[in-house]
Parts: C-alpha cells; structure tokens; sequence
C-alpha cells in the first residue's frame, strides 16, 4: 500500500464505531507496521490523566517496558512538553532517549492534539539508520489529526 491508499485505510478503520477506541488504535498501529518496511514498531501515547506522565495506549512491535514515561524523560517526554515534532536519525546521539530495544537505530515523534491541546503521541521506532523524511512527518501528522477527531 502506498501513503495514499494507507491515508484511506486508516480513515476506513477509525470509522468503525462498532470497535473501540483502543481496537482502532492498534489496527492502526499493525497496519502501519505491516506496510511500511522502515516502522518497526509503532505506539499511540497519551496523558495519563493529571499526571505529567504519557501512558502507551496502542503499539505493534516488541513489548516495551516504557508504558509509563514522565514528562521531560527520552524523546517522547521532550514531545509532550515541546509540542514539536521530533525526528532523530541516529540514536545513539540523543542524551535524553529511552532505549527500548538495540535494535532501534532512529525514531519520529508526533504529538497528537485535540482543540489545540497535546493529549498525546504517535511514536515510530526503526531499525534503519535516518529513514524518516518530512513525507513521514506530514503522514503522522495527517493521522494525528484524524484520530483527534474520534477523541474529541
Ligand atoms: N524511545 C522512546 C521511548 C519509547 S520506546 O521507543 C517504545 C523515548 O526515548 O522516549
């Protein structure tokens, strides 16, 4: 499937009213994972109520321990403080990363908002050295923005 044909699958998916919102979230999670050769696991973090901690909501990919990261801890915590997109194609020059597995050379993170709020995050994982383009940013982002609207 190429970037447009997923575009339409995914809103195909987060149409299905009759699944839950945790199920839409993962079959997103897998197709993504499934159909695009660099995304090696992919997760869905959000706020975890009050707390300045983000909790994984939906992935596919290897388990990870990191369900729970604070605020201001590895990328994903930059991103819920910074509300920008973050894309680091090597790793291993991040001081402020979380590692989840050693196979895991580049990742991108999108924060996800809703009425101008950052609930939360898509969170790629890759085991390819600088694979992501602004083409990833802008497909993130346009899933982002879909799923905000079965959210709010
Ligand atoms: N590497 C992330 C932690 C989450 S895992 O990639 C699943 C980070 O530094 O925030």
């Amino acid at each position: 499937m190429n970037l447009d044909e997923l575009k339409t699958e995914i809103k195909t998916i987060l149409s299905k009213k009759q699944l839950s919102v945790d199920h839409r979230l993962n079959e997103i999670c897998s197709l993504l994972k499934d159909n695009i050769d660099y995304y090696n696991w992919v997760g869905f973090y959000f706020k975890n109520g009050n707390k300045k901690e983000l909790k994984l909501r939906a992935y596919a990919g290897a388990h990870t321990d990191h369900v729970i990261i604070p605020f201001g801890k590895g990328i994903c915590g930059q991103v819920a403080e910074s509300n920008q997109n973050f894309t680091v194609p090597d790793v291993k020059a991040q001081d402020n990363y979380i590692a989840c597995s050693i196979d895991v050379k580049a990742e991108i993170v999108v924060p996800l908002f809703v009425e101008g709020e950052n609930i939360g995050q898509i969170d790629i994982d890759s085991h390819t050295i600088n694979p992501f383009t602004e083409k990833d940013e802008v497909f993130l982002e346009f899933i982002n923005a879909e799923v905000a609207k079965i959210l709010s």
